[in-house]
């Protein structure tokens, strides 16, 4: 599990290497939850022909890439994305793939659009990392225009399911990642933050990205890296847990993400 192999962060300014953070990305896109999750995201959302279309925070620009293949020529399909490595990357992939994504810099808390500018908007495992959610879901609310729509998709960190374990360690595990995130409950707080700004949410979906045992045994390393997290004697308990779990068929580790589809009242 890559995301779990090295501590690094997709915080705005944190300067971390950019080929590390497209590592994980790349696995990332390639979890069937998430393929899943984007895929149903791409269906309910529906840019059509000729419309402007915001992927807010980027990355690496797949999706970015997939609005504009769905508003085609006629259409514009803008990836916003502040760190400028990132923000290369996209832009070289979707050159190498004939796409007409392009990429700018800026923020979720300050958008580079207009007011009601936005026909449809997309934002996935952002929030996450923000300190003031509402401001951003208020920037996505300004720059839809009436009847535009937005996706955004989020984490839930306190889902995090390690079977089998002792209570203790799991729980110690799980409240370590929750303190990894500005914003480690985003997942369930996307209704109330999009519904706060005045958009109206019209459908709900979810995926659990669910792991193998490998990545259990990625981030048991990760955190005997950790000072004082674990006793070593707790590490290797878990250890020889999953790992018989692992070979009776009895291991779990996931996470689980949502996705809400909101509107903009108003006319279309
Ligand atoms: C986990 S990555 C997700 C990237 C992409 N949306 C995806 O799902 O693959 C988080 C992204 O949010 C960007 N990001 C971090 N802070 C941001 C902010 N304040 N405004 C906009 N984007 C931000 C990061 O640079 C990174 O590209």
């Amino acid at each position: 599990m890559a995301e779990l192999d090295r501590p690094v962060s997709f915080r705005a300014g944190t300067g971390e290497s950019v080929a590390a953070l497209v590592d994980v990305l790349d696995v990332q896109a390639a979890w069937p939850g998430v393929r899943r999750l984007r895929a149903w995201g791409r269906e309910v959302l529906g840019p059509g022909p000729g419309e402007r279309a915001v992927d807010v925070g980027a990355g690496t620009g797949e999706e970015t890439q997939a609005m504009a293949a769905a508003v085609g020529p006629s259409g514009t399909a803008i990836g916003v994305e502040p760190n400028p490595g990132l923000r290369e990357v996209a832009a070289g992939r979707a050159a190498a793939a004939g796409s007409a994504a392009r990429f700018v810099d800026g923020l979720a808390y300050a958008l580079p659009f207009d007011d009601a500018s936005v026909d449809v908007l997309r934002c996935e495992r952002v929030f996450q990392h923000l300190d003031e959610p509402d401001r951003a879901a208020a920037e996505i609310a300004r720059v839809l225009r009436p009847g535009g729509r937005a996706l955004v998709a989020d984490t839930d960190w306190a889902t995090m399911i390690i079977h089998p374990g002792a209570p203790d360690t799991v729980e110690t595990i799980r409240r370590f990642w929750l303190g990894r995130f500005p914003n480690p409950l985003s997942g369930r707080r996307l209704g109330g933050q999009l519904t706060a700004a005045g958009l109206a949410v019209a459908d709900a979906g979810s995926q659990a990205i669910i792991q193998d045992a490998t990545a259990a045994e990625d981030m048991l390393t990760l955190l005997g890296t950790v000072d004082g997290l674990l006793t070593a004697e707790a590490r290797e308990d878990l250890f020889a847990d999953l790992r018989a779990a692992a070979r009776r068929g009895d291991f779990h580790f996931s996470v689980t993400m949502f996705a809400l589809l909101a509107h903009k009242p108003g006319e279309t």
